[in-house]
């Protein structure tokens, strides 16, 4: 399957929107306060001789920090206006990006064959796909991984629609960021807290640890307060 036209043209309009800045997307911290501490997560499961991919990269952000700690990364989104952010922000950097729709199975295929058992990084992707993608996004951890690689998976949870609902409800609405999410018709956790985990097994992945965290977000509360999203991350392997 692949996603609809609504929705890639939803994430092409908001990356063609977004400008090269650092952290205009909402959910683009600096990789000291993610890919960082996720690294810390994922490397007692993983040697850093094997190649990471970056699902849903983005800006690519993250996948810049990442070639830092493994011995190459490679970022895909669906996005061609985000891959072309990323590929202008690497700037030398030894990373790859491509565009990809994850629920290709074909290009999915493709792009395992192209670099073999490979570890993947993915943050925040599952939570807002459309629902009949979603076991589709969780295939494509499992396809790259294949029997050597780890995976390291990030999601919001339900209480990070609490947390949004504030920060829209604040007197003057949401901070610019976040109304921008709205305004593409982008839908934050939207995934059930108990279809993520299902989704992964289904997809034929154990996990080998996980827990609780938040996803700091580039916006603040009106007091100050920075909106950090409540999340569950997910160290898996083939089961
Ligand atoms: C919330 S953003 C997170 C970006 C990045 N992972 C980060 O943490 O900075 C979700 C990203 O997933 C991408 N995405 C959504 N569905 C996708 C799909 N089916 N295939 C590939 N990328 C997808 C979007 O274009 C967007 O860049």
């Amino acid at each position: 399957m692949n996603v609809s036209e609504n929705y890639r043209n939803a994430w092409e309009s908001y990356w063609r929107g977004t400008s090269d800045a650092r952290g205009e997307a909402i959910w683009d911290a600096d990789p000291s306060l993610s890919a960082a501490p996720h690294s810390e997560l994922l490397l007692p499961h993983a040697d850093t001789g094997r190649t990471i991919v970056d699902l849903g990269c983005g800006n690519g952000t993250q996948t810049r920090y990442l070639a830092t700690r493994f011995a190459r990364a490679v970022g895909v989104d669906l996005s061609h206006a985000a891959v072309e952010h990323a590929r202008r922000a690497a700037n030398g950097a030894p990373v790859e990006f491509q565009q990809l729709d994850l629920t290709d199975t074909d290009a999915v295929r493709a792009l395992h064959h192209r670099l073999g058992d490979s570890h993947v990084y993915m943050r925040a992707v599952i939570h807002q796909s459309e629902p009949a993608a979603r076991p589709a996004v969780a295939a494509a951890v499992a396809e790259l991984i294949g029997t050597e690689g780890r995976a390291f998976v990030v999601e919001l949870t339900s209480g990070s629609r609490d947390v949004i609902q504030r920060a829209a409800s604040e007197p003057g609405g949401p901070g610019p960021k976040l109304q921008r999410v709205f305004h593409h018709g982008l839908k934050p956790a939207d995934a059930p807290d108990e279809e993520i985990p299902r989704l992964l097994a289904k997809a034929g992945l154990a996990v080998l640890a996980d827990g609780e965290t938040t996803l700091p977000q580039t916006e603040h509360l009106r007091d100050g307060t920075r909106i950090d999203l409540p999340a569950r991350w997910f160290v898996l392997a083939k089961a």
